[in-house]
């Protein structure tokens, strides 16, 4: 949730810091600092509010120094402002930690430090750890003793980072739990720790994931890592990140969400790629999934996971599984499933669907069904990420570094990942024709050319935005393979608009939903020629009776759409299985639009943030 940098080396730090923080903005933007350590003292700067903030804050008070550690901050406990913004220090302003996560037990840990004559001056759970810290770094050990001494004593989730005039020229990194990734990134003469990949890029590609229970210890000229439990040493692989710094960066867009839009008929090409073998036509996915032919065929039953965008991914493949493969399917939201007491059934696969690979609830979930004995699959975009690791099987989403808070290009890799995964169960149950199977993937590799066609239509969904942008609430309505589609339209604008808006199954109007509609009412229905399209033309006719605003999503070449709505979005016609990954663009657009024509921070929208690693 939050984001965490740390740099040591002969460079000054703290454009480094700041750089990394730029990056990382996207997990938290209610205030931001750095600690820079040099020549025994230890100065912070820190800023309620954007990093912008803070560099004011630092060009008034410049600090220089090679080793630092900086915080973007998304608040949980303790509100946003200046007082409560890492670094915290301790009392003698000795040492400093950045944290991300919730420390549960800080009640209890910060009543004898206290008595002790601790003084605090944050309402933060983190800073209780600097002042147990303060406590054993006064015995003379040397910062990671002191953080083996400390770290366990910490329940909750958490990744953290020290940094002391006790013991200069050094950070130490942990991570606790699921929540809050490490990354470690090796330079020449100097290293640097982060949350997130974006933050390194431009640094290196070379880095090191911390798993849950790790600590590492970072200095200008190495790193070594211990495990928390026993401080033993351990060895950590180096792993070359293939993302560039380019493809994190905005290249000209004003937004990251519309450049990250505009990227999608090149990432769906990507997701494509290698994914079909020549000779027999089966859909692959490399040796990440490791289920064998026979264990997709006795797979009895699948529940999918993923929270908000992710979770309605979730919702499509249920869909796409159950009409290709006939499993029976689950789409669950992995904070009801995890502490519901979930029935797993033998040859149960559960399949979570996540961008950051860092969602506490996601990651809770999966730890669940694999405790209840499930097979673990998971959908993820970011490569060495806590879902990669704790799954059995993996199938990366190639989207590329996703900035923007609101997933787009992610969501619609996974439409598409999922497409080929139905395909590939199906081939090997032996539900679908060689022929069918052919087809369905040679209109997978139109899409990217039909993707492009759609966002070509931007001028026209952003006339519409403008046009509609004032009105309080949304209807988005979907029927079968695009109710889902419907539910994200609905989300995306929420996120993005503040305003209200709602996503239903079309069918369902008339159980309670039509009660809202009037002349008022923006009612944004997806209308495609599919199984589902005269069931839905009716529907849009119950909210023309009812004097609603129609704005119909619909096949290029359908005339007759246009007798029944006020305004039309076109797509290019492809199957209906496909057909969602086509009609969520321009609902993307739509919600870009009316946030960036309300003066609305698109790329970092209120009270939210990118990594949600909190419960
Ligand atoms: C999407 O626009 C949202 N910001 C949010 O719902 C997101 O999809 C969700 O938090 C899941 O994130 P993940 O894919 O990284 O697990």
């Amino acid at each position: 949730m939050c984001g965490i940098v740390g740099y040591v080396g002969s460079r000054d730090a703290t454009p480094l810091l700041v750089n990394g923080l730029r990056r990382l903005e996207y997990r938290g933007y209610d205030s931001a600092g750095v600690a820079i350590q040099e020549n025994g003292h230890l100065e912070v700067r820190r800023a309620e509010g954007k990093l912008d903030n803070l560099v004011q804050a630092i060009a008034q008070k410049p600090l220089t120094g090679r080793s630092g550690i900086g915080h973007t901050r998304w608040a949980t406990h303790g509100r946003p402002s200046e007082q409560n913004a890492h670094p915290h220090v301790d009392c003698g302003a000795v040492t400093a930690v950045i944290h991300n996560g919730i420390i549960e037990n800080f009640a209890e840990l910060k009543a004898p430090l206290v008595s002790d004559g601790h003084r605090f001056s944050s309402e933060t759970d983190t800073e209780v750890v600097v002042h147990l810290l303060e406590e054993e770094l006064k015995r003379g050990r040397p910062l990671e003793e002191a953080a083996l001494r400390v770290l366990p004593q910490l329940e909750g989730a958490a990744a953290l980072a020290f940094l002391s005039v006790k013991d200069p020229g050094k950070i130490v990194a942990a991570r606790i739990s699921n929540a809050g990734g490490v990354i470690v990134g090796y330079g020449e003469g100097e290293n640097f720790i982060a949350s997130d990949i974006p933050a390194l890029l431009e640094h290196t590609r070379r880095m090191t994931f911390l798993d849950p229970g790790e600590m590492a210890v970072v200095t200008a000229t190495g790193v070594s890592f211990r495990r928390l439990e026993d401080g033993a040493q351990i060895e950590k692989a180096v792993q070359q990140i293939q993302w560039d710094a380019v493809s994190a960066a905005k290249a000209g867009y004003k937004h990251f969400m519309l450049k990250e839009i505009h990227e999608q008929p090149r990432v769906v090409s990507d997701t494509l790629i290698g994914r079909v073998e020549r000779t027999s036509g089966r859909v692959v996915f490399d040796d990440d999934l490791k289920l064998t032919d026979a264990q997709v065929r006795s797979l009895q039953r699948i529940t999918l996971l993923g929270c908000g965008t992710a979770g309605y991914a979730a919702l499509a493949g249920k869909y796409l599984i159950e009409r290709l493969a006939k499993i029976p399917c689950d789409a669950e939201i992995p904070s009801e499933y995890r502490y519901r007491d979930p029935v797993v059934t033998g040859d149960h696969l559960v399949v979570s669907l996540t961008q950051s690979g860092e969602t506490a609830d996601t990651l809770g979930a999966m730890e669940e069904a694999k405790k209840r004995g499930a097979r673990l699959l998971t959908f993820v975009n970011v490569m060495g990420s806590q879902a990669s690791r704790l799954a059995d099987d993996v199938i990366y989403l190639h989207a590329g570094p996703e900035i923007s808070v609101a997933s787009t290009k992610a969501y619609t890799t996974m439409l598409v990942d999922l497409y080929l995964f139905a395909i590939y169960l199906a081939q090997r149950r032996g539900t679908v024709s060689a022929e069918e199977a052919g087809q369905l993937l040679a209109e997978a590799f139109h899409l990217p050319t039909l993707i492009d066609a759609v966002l070509g239509e931007e001028p026209k969904v952003k006339a519409l935005a403008y046009r509609y942008h004032q009105a309080r609430d949304f209807l988005f309505l979907g029927r079968g393979m695009n109710y889902p589609t419907a539910l994200e339209g609905a989300h995306k604008l929420k996120e993005l608009s503040y305003s209200h808006a709602e996503g239903t199954a079309a069918g369902e109007m008339k159980h309670g939903i039509n009660a809202l509609i009037d002349e008022t009412l923006p009612v944004i229905a997806i209308a495609l020629r599919d199984s589902t399209y005269k069931k839905m033309r009716s529907n849009i006719q119950e909210v023309r009776a009812r004097a609603g605003v129609v704005i119909a999503v619909a096949d290029d070449d359908d005339e007759e759409i246009a007798e029944h709505a006020d305004a039309v979005i076109r797509v290019p016609h492809t199957n209906e299985l496909l057909s969602p990954a086509l009609a969520v663009l321009p609902l993307h657009l739509f919600a870009y639009h009316v946030a960036d024509r309300r003066g609305n921070d698109v790329d970092q929208p209120r009270n939210l943030a990118k990594s949600v690693t909190v419960e």
